[in-house]
């Protein structure tokens, strides 16, 4: 079944989550307030299609729509993906909830900020739904799909089914949490990360080259959970007794993090983060991820077949 999508922001995350459904066949309007990202959204999102060698006809699905009233009046779906700052989506939740249909089940894709608090002035609570895209969202297969309070089953279980059936992996979020799930578990790992690195026990570069060459070489196909399962759940109780009582436990964010923002230590936008870069190294990075995500999603998409 051919849905009507409406996505709401044009910038990073829009145009991919507006493609997404192009692709997959369903009409797209894409809304942006500023005339220039919406007129090049077009080109970002032609070059999605080349990059995973889809069939270009789809791209005519996409409607670059300047008036917001009109992009979401015959919306059966709509994904917001304006910026990060509670007061704009709040807004936009109270327009949807007086300019949508009934029936639109309206998702937003923040990324920290509780659900409840973005769909408060929404009159039915029970449309409102988070959908946490990663970046780049054309790439990387996780939505989780945020339950808050007010959110009914019905709109979960319409959500997930649309997002499987363009080919994503939508899990169900139960409780609308900080971080939901994948960002709680990245930032546990990065406050480690950071205590290890401030304690002298490695450098960020011997840091990186533990994760990704060796237990991040196995976790696209083996979940932490699974991998406890896999050698005993016995075997990861007795490390826990030795390892979690040393484990870093700075409340709130480590003083190296405070102490570079402070300095304008940024990364590789300033050249030096955690690591030095030159544009070049940080090209060469840039690169590298989007080779492997964009491979990896043809592969997915060609098992799928
Ligand atoms: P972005 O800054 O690239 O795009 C935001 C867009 O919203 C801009 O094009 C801007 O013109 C537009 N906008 C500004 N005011 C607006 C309004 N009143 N109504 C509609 N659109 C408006 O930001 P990005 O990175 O695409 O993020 C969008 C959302 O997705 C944010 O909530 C962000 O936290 C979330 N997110 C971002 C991820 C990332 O890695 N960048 C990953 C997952 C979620």
């Amino acid at each position: 079944m051919t849905e009507r999508i409406a996505v709401i922001g044009a910038g990073l995350m829009g145009h991919g989550i507006a493609q997404i459904f192009a692709a997959a066949g369903h009409k797209v309007a894409l809304h942006d307030p500023d005339a220039r990202i919406l007129t090049s959204a077009k080109d970002r999102i032609a070059a999605i299609f080349t990059l995973l060698e889809q069939d270009p006809v789809a791209i005519a699905n996409v409607g670059y729509q300047s008036d917001f009233a009109v992009a979401v009046a015959d919306a059966d779906f709509v994904f917001e993906a304006g910026p990060e700052k509670l007061e704009v989506k709040r807004a936009i939740f109270k327009t949807l909830s007086d300019q949508t249909k009934p029936t639109a089940i309206l998702c937003t894709n923040t990324s920290a900020i509780p659900i409840g608090q973005i769909g408060a002035e929404v009159a039915d609570k029970s449309r409102v739904v988070g959908t946490h895209y990663w970046n780049p969202p054309h790439l990387v297969p996780l939505v989780e799909v945020v339950q808050a309070k007010d959110t009914s089953l019905a709109t979960i279980e319409k959500t997930i089914a649309l997002l499987r059936a363009v080919g994503k992996s939508p899990v169900h979020v139960r409780r609308d949490i900080p971080g939901f799930i994948g960002n709680r578990l990245q930032h546990a790992l990065k406050r480690e990360a950071i205590a290890l690195v401030a304690n002298g026990v490695c450098d960020a570069e011997t840091l990186d080259t533990v994760v990704k060459e060796g237990f991040g070489a196995r976790m696209a196909v083996l979940g932490p959970l699974e991998q406890s399962d896999l050698v005993g759940v016995n075997l990861t109780l007795d490390i826990h007794k030795t390892l979690i009582p040393d484990l870093d436990r700075t409340p709130g964010p480590h003083p190296l993090l405070v102490e570079k923002v402070a300095k304008g230590e940024l990364g590789m936008a300033t050249g030096r983060g955690f690591r030095d870069w030159t544009p070049q190294q940080a090209a060469e990075v840039r690169k590298r991820l989007s080779d492997f995500l964009a491979q990896s999603a043809r592969a997915l998409r060609d098992k799928k077949r």
